[in-house]
């Protein structure tokens, strides 16, 4: 058994995200944490919202409320919807925690320490009637190539053309609306990035030979681009300060490390946070400390996210010199496409993750999700892919196994599990296919390949409903009631290696299935080789319950109710 170390890229804090946020990142870890503890690993999840910089000050702004009461509140509602969804958690913290303040200042002076942060003078936008510098994204003005009039400094969101603030026309303060701008000169601190670019390859050509193609390939293009030196200050008020200590000047002057600085250090933070609640968690470093302790660390991510991760992260941990533990595998997703087009958050485009649990439990999203999650390219969220598989999957597969045979066992045996005949040939090869499906389903999730291992659980789904088929119990119970009986009990033992198997993916309809079944000691938390093949680990006598329709079958008029609710044409 393994130490497991993993996590998802956290969420901004600003807005509750959309399904194709969820299904990169915090799903996944979510699934793939479930499993791993259920065979027996030592897992740790973290997870946190990343709520610096100066999205998260400009949506406060908007609200009129202190950032620090914005972000304590979107916290809250974003780890509302995440239990909704049922995912797992060891910890689930906040980047702006006194624990991340103090990591990521440690990690900075050491980066200074070994010389690699330098501090350079650069010149930046000032506003004299908001008395601060001003990023990028606080100036607007016209797009010198296409006129639009609310183009922002670092990018015209009307063009997509990347921009410097000094090339808007009449460029004013998004804060005041002010023109009264000039060009200062400021410090910055630099992460001197090109001075560890050979480390940096050295480690990625040795672990990345591990990871997934997606993940492996983004981050050699990166590197082949080169590692730039990087500004890792910001002239921002919410943020981890630069150290008084170590940057008297800067310090003084209000500076801030940049978001993607103090972001990845969060895992490390809110590692630490987890610790301070409980004693038992002491030693919270044997997590993150190479030397201590042979933790193997996986990290999950949309694409985007995958060059601060394979690349930047690593740079800023090797360039402390400490034994900062590194990510082992990084599992990267693409996009989650609504009808072929984007997601979006600004333009409310698609389904969000509040609004997926108003209508539906979490189980029927995590499944969907996860056996259509954008693995090897983007795949599309329809109305009408959702809805037919929900039926075909869930509910005809899945549901109505359980019910049909927890139902008609009790019709004609009663509410306990029937013994009836020993098992013969059909039960031989039913346990064989079990058994070979389940060692599939293992070496998927293994691989952390979910739409294939998403198959083999639907696959061992059907094995149970061909069995059936084949058997008809209805019919069989006229001419041999112990053959019958027989048929059931197989079938009810099936529903509880289902309870057992399908927990990463639906969780709460497993519990239900498990529930079904009066076991005194059920602390079957995986099913072994031998148990697949036998199907018979429930003892004649158990009594057993038949449990409320599992899932709903979705009708047409559910489906343009959707489509109608969230938009549904091609784009
Ligand atoms: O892209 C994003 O949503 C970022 N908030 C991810 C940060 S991941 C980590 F580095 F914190
Ligand atoms: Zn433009």
């Amino acid at each position: 058994m393994a130490r497991h170390l993993i996590t998802s890229a956290l969420p901004y804090i600003n807005g509750i995200k959309h399904l194709g946020n969820m299904v990169g990142s915090m799903l996944p870890a979510d699934v793939y944490s479930r499993y791993l503890r259920q065979r027996g690993h030592e897992v740790l999840y973290i997870c946190a919202t990343d709520e610096h910089g100066t999205p998260a000050e400009l949506a406060a702004k908007e609200q009129g409320i202190p950032v620090d009461e914005f972000c304590a509140q979107a916290h809250d509602a974003q780890k509302a919807v995440y239990d909704g969804f049922n995912l797992a958690f060891d910890y689930f913290g906040r980047s702006s925690s006194p624990q991340n303040h103090e990591i990521t200042q440690e990690i900075a002076r050491e980066l200074k320490a070994n010389g690699f942060i330098e501090e350079r003078a650069i010149r930046q936008v000032y506003s004299n009637t908001d008395g601060r510098f001003l990023p990028d994204r606080y100036i607007i003005g016209t797009c010198p190539h296409c006129g639009y009039d609310k183009a922002r400094g670092d990018q015209c969101e009307n063009c997509t053309r990347v921009l410097d603030p000094t090339d808007l026309i009449d460029a004013r303060s998004a804060i005041s609306g002010s023109s009264d701008l000039e060009i200062r000169e400021t410090k910055h601190l630099f992460l001197l990035q090109s001075v560890l670019a050979g480390e940096v390859e050295a480690w990625v050509d040795e672990r990345a030979e591990n990871w997934p193609v997606l993940a492996s390939s983004i981050a050699r293009k990166w590197l082949t681009e080169g590692l730039h030196d990087r500004a890792i200050t910001r002239d921002l008020d919410w943020g981890v300060p630069v150290p008084a200590d170590t940057w008297p000047d800067l310090a003084a002057e209000g500076k801030v490390f940049y978001v993607w600085f103090d972001a990845p250090i969060e895992y490390i933070g809110a590692t630490k946070e987890w610790a301070d609640q409980d004693p038992e968690h002491r030693d919270w470093r044997s997590w993150w400390w190479e030397s201590e302790a042979d933790v193997h660390y996986t990290q999950f991510m949309g694409k985007d996210n995958v060059p601060f991760h394979s690349v930047m992260f690593p740079a800023t941990l090797l360039g402390t010199r400490a034994p900062w533990k590194k990510v082992d595998v990084i599992k990267a997703f693409n996009w989650l496409n609504y009808y072929g087009g984007k997601f979006s958050t600004s333009q409310r485009r698609g389904v969000f993750t509040h609004d997926a649990l108003e209508i539906l439990p979490a189980d029927y999203w995590r499944y969907f999700m996860m056996a259509n999650a954008p693995e090897s390219d983007d795949s599309s969220f329809t109305w009408e892919h959702f809805t037919a598989t929900v039926n075909k999957d869930l509910a005809d597969t899945l549901g109505n196994f359980v019910n049909r045979v927890l139902s008609f066992s009790r019709k004609r045996f009663g509410d306990e599990v029937p013994e009836g005949s020993e098992p013969g040939e059909a039960e031989a090869r039913l346990g064989e296919e079990i058994a070979r499906l389940l060692a599939e389903y293992e070496e998927q999730m293994e691989a952390i390949q979910f739409r294939k291992a998403a198959a083999a659980l639907r696959a061992l789904w059907s094995a149970g409903n061909s069995y059936l088929e084949e058997k008809a119990p209805w019919l069989e119970i006229k001419t041999d009631k112990e053959g019958a009986a027989l048929t059931l009990r197989t079938a009810m033992n099936l529903i509880h290696l289902y309870a057992v198997v399908s927990e990463p993916f639906i969780p709460a309809s497993s519990a239900a299935m498990r529930a079904a079944f009066d076991l005194r000691d059920d602390t079957a938390t995986w099913v072994t080789q031998e148990e697949a093949t036998s199907l018979t680990t429930l003892t004649p006598g158990t009594p057993f319950t038949v449990p409320p329709v599992l899932f709903t079958k979705l009708t047409d008029e559910d489906l343009e109710t959707y489509k109608e609710r969230f938009g549904g044409e091609e784009q």
